[in-house]
């Protein structure tokens, strides 16, 4: 095979809890990550006898904020390094990135088109790695990475890295409001830090309301469940995101949260209609540069062609 095609989801934290942050710099998480249909594919093209690994970058939205690195240091290329260290392969690769995800948004942009270099990678090289080897490699490049091979509804303990799958019922339809500019994740991580210097942090955990939840497929229950350690810290760095939060639960969203560290907003509807009233309140508010509609879960990192 010279060249393969792998399509990846977008994740959202549906709960994100957050501990004290570790000697490595880390913080523990308990988190309930969504894989939605939202997706970025990354193609690759093998380049023999060469060590050569380049990437090329398309954004497909106008709206797409922040610089995407294309070169050694994009995640896909970091991926990709992983994977030809493990394995040895004497081969390059070009990888085009057609990205549709927000970037620096909260919803794993850099670590989705991460995971889908491993699997395309992994096709054109032959290096022939199962989905548990490759999740293995995903810890090494980002904490979000082995999620987003996994895709579907999943915990993610330690730093978000190691994953149990949740089998939950039911689609949830999200409307998702999308900023004009991005946001560090390190920068709100250090931000939570500052916001809870000298108090007692708990060890983080699953609400018991959310898996509940999950397990009934009932919206309104999740809604009410839903929740985001980073909130206050996004918030911090970003006041106007109050508004959007403001405008989503104005109109009747069963639940209003920041994604992951943000800055983009999440409101889960009831059904597919309501997310079109939704998206519409959320259009003409003014309040957000762009949004999207999606739906979860959806599989992980696939090859498509
Ligand atoms: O793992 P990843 O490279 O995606 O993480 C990006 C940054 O987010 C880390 O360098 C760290 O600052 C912060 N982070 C954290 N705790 C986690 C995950 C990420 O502090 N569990």
């Amino acid at each position: 095979m010279t060249s393969a095609t792998a399509r990846v989801p977008a994740k959202i934290n549906l709960s994100l809890a957050v501990g004290p942050v570790r000697e490595d710099g880390y913080h523990p998480l308990a988190t309930v990550y969504q894989a939605l249909d939202l997706h970025d594919e990354v193609r690759a093209t093998l380049v023999e006898d060469s060590d050569h690994i380049e990437v090329s970058v398309h954004l497909e939205s106008s709206t797409e904020s922040g610089e995407v690195p294309e070169g050694a240091d994009n995640l896909a290329a970091r991926a990709a390094r992983v994977l030809r260290e493990t394995t040895g392969v004497e081969h390059g690769v070009r990888l085009a990135i057609r990205k549709v995800i927000p970037v620096a948004g909260g919803m794993a942009g850099g670590s989705a088109d991460a995971a889908a270099a491993l699997v395309v990678c992994n096709a054109v090289w032959g290096t022939g790695l199962s989905r548990d080897e490759l999740s293995e490699l995903a810890a090494e490049v980002g904490s979000d990475v082995p999620f987003l091979l996994h895709g579907g509804t999943a915990i993610g303990d330690g730093r978000g890295e190691s994953i149990s799958p949740i089998l939950g019922r039911g689609n949830y339809y999200w409307a998702i409001a999308v900023s004009d500019r991005g946001l560090s994740t390190p920068a709100v991580f250090a931000e939570f830090d500052r916001l809870t210097a000298g108090r007692e942090i708990p060890q983080p955990s699953v609400p018991e309301a959310l898996l509940a939840a999950l397990r009934a497929g009932d919206p309104e229950a999740l809604g009410e469940a839903l929740s985001n350690d980073l909130t206050e810290p996004a918030l911090s760095l970003r006041p106007e995101l109050r508004d959007v939060l403001a405008v989503g639960s104005g109109a009747g969203a069963l639940g209003s949260i920041v994604s992951g560290s943000g800055p983009t907003c999440l409101f889960l509807a009831h059904d597919e209609s309501h997310r079109l009233d939704l998206a519409m309140a959320l259009a003409s508010s003014g309040v957000c540069a762009d949004v999207i509609q999606a739906r979860g879960p959806v599989a992980g990192a696939h090859l498509i062609s």
